[in-house]
């Protein structure tokens, strides 16, 4: 008896729960006046669209159909009155072609104080190529903006998009919390410069998988104050690998702490796990760092940890000169280069199964502070052959444990 009155009511709530949960505001941005010409300024539409999702207390859908939209500076403003915005695009959103346009604010796209928006498919062109060759005339340009940014948001979801041409960054993630990206696209040419793919910095949370990201600087890029970053499934290649840092550009700055990269395959990359850190005092730190299952093939620097960044002598104090050695001073080596000492502690970071080939002679190089040295790392079946022939590693200030077979041996 009391079974079938529970199975009644649950029934009736299940009934009278399923239009609530499909009552969804739609917004097309076409019938908003947004012109898939490709030449027609369709911002005010995109914004407008924004507006009424944004602004309605049920969940809502912005549809963007096929077709070309040229689209000036977006910002996409929370918070909002609902926490389930999701965004379909078919089409492509196209940049000015003047770079000047959106060339000195930071950000082409921007989504600001959101909670729980989706965006599904679509193109983004930056239309970034003359601005890069503005800069590589070295002239004087603009610096670009970033084509997508979420800012102060959490309950994210980027899927399926592609991301081409971008002047600056591709994506940043900026202090959210709980971005899932999957199945980007991203593109750009191996010599633009400064087209990070994905960068993400303060924020808690954030995965990254089955993408595969071709452009001019860091696939991705890992900045202050990450925290539980996951990333797999990754094909990266050209660009300048994933990298921890630049850290210790301040000397207040949050450190980076678990972080996951598992089954990425580098392709004739710059680099390809890096950790990069200013030679500067900082109370910055990075620790507890897995990469795993990775694969390189013909990349420069396949595994480095670079803790005496300091290009062009720039505000890093407190170096000490090789020169300082009397030992290398009598075999000429004086005045080379400088060991700066940086503030960033980097311990428990782990390698684990990273095979394949370097396009130079040292694979492994591990180039921590003499003042904090690099602690825990820890070597585990790392393979790596330099043009058919054993690989060397040079490491300073490094301590750590070895398992298995690990070539080039001699690090720790
Ligand atoms: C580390 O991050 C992963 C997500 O990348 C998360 O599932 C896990 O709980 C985190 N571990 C700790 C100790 O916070
Ligand atoms: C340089 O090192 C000294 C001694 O370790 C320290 O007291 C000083 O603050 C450092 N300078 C800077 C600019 O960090």
């Amino acid at each position: 008896m009391l079974k079938t009155k529970v199975c009644i009511i649950l029934s009736i709530l299940f009934i009278s729960a399923v239009p609530l949960a499909a009552s969804n505001a739609v917004f097309n941005v076409v019938k908003l006046g947004a012109k898939p010409d490709g030449k027609t300024d369709s911002t005010k539409s995109f914004i407008e669209a924004w507006a009424g999702a944004c602004g309605s207390s049920d969940s809502s859908t912005i549809n963007v159909p096929s077709g070309r939209y040229l689209i000036r500076n977006g910002v996409f403003k929370g918070p909002c009155k609902n926490a389930d915005i999701t965004i379909r695009i078919e089409g492509t959103l196209i940049a000015p072609s003047d770079y000047n346009v959106i060339g000195n604010s930071e950000n082409w796209l921007s989504f600001q104080w959101i909670t729980g928006v989706s965006i599904y498919g679509g193109t983004l062109d930056g239309q970034g190529i003359g601005l890069w060759a503005c800069k590589l005339g070295n002239k004087k340009c603009p610096d670009g903006a970033t084509s997508l940014s979420f800012t102060n948001s959490k309950d994210i979801v980027i899927n399926g998009l592609k991301s081409l041409n971008a002047q600056m960054f591709h994506i940043v993630i900026n202090r959210c919390e709980n971005v899932n990206m999957r199945g980007l696209m991203i593109t750009a040419s191996g010599n633009s410069p400064n087209t990070d793919g994905i960068h993400v910095q303060l924020s808690t949370g954030v995965t990254i998988m089955n993408s595969g990201i071709k452009t001019g600087d860091d696939c991705i890029s890992i900045g202050p104050g990450t925290k539980n970053l996951w990333i797999e499934h990754i094909a990266c290649g050209p660009g300048h690998g994933i990298s921890i840092g630049s850290l210790a550009k301040n000397l207040d700055e949050p450190g980076v702490q678990n972080v996951t990269v598992k089954t990425v395959v580098f392709t004739g990359t710059q680099n390809g796990l890096r950790i990069k850190a200013w030679g500067r005092p900082s109370n910055g730190f990075v620790k507890g760092v897995v990469f795993q299952h990775v694969l390189m093939k013909n990349v420069q620097n396949p595994i480095i940890i670079d803790q005496n960044y300091c290009p062009r002598d720039e505000g890093c104090p407190n170096q000490s000169r090789r020169g300082d050695c009397p030992g290398l001073k009598s075999v000429g080596l004086d005045m080379i280069s400088a060991i700066y000492v940086s503030g960033v502690k980097i311990s428990h970071i782990t390698f684990q199964d990273i095979q394949g080939t370097s396009a130079t002679k040292v694979a492994v190089k591990l180039d921590c502070s003499p003042k904090n040295p690099c602690e825990g790392i820890n070597l585990e079946n790392v393979k790596l052959r330099y043009n058919n022939q054993p690989a060397v590693s040079s490491c300073s200030n490094a301590d750590g444990s070895i398992h298995g077979v690990v070539e080039p041996a001699g690090c720790l």
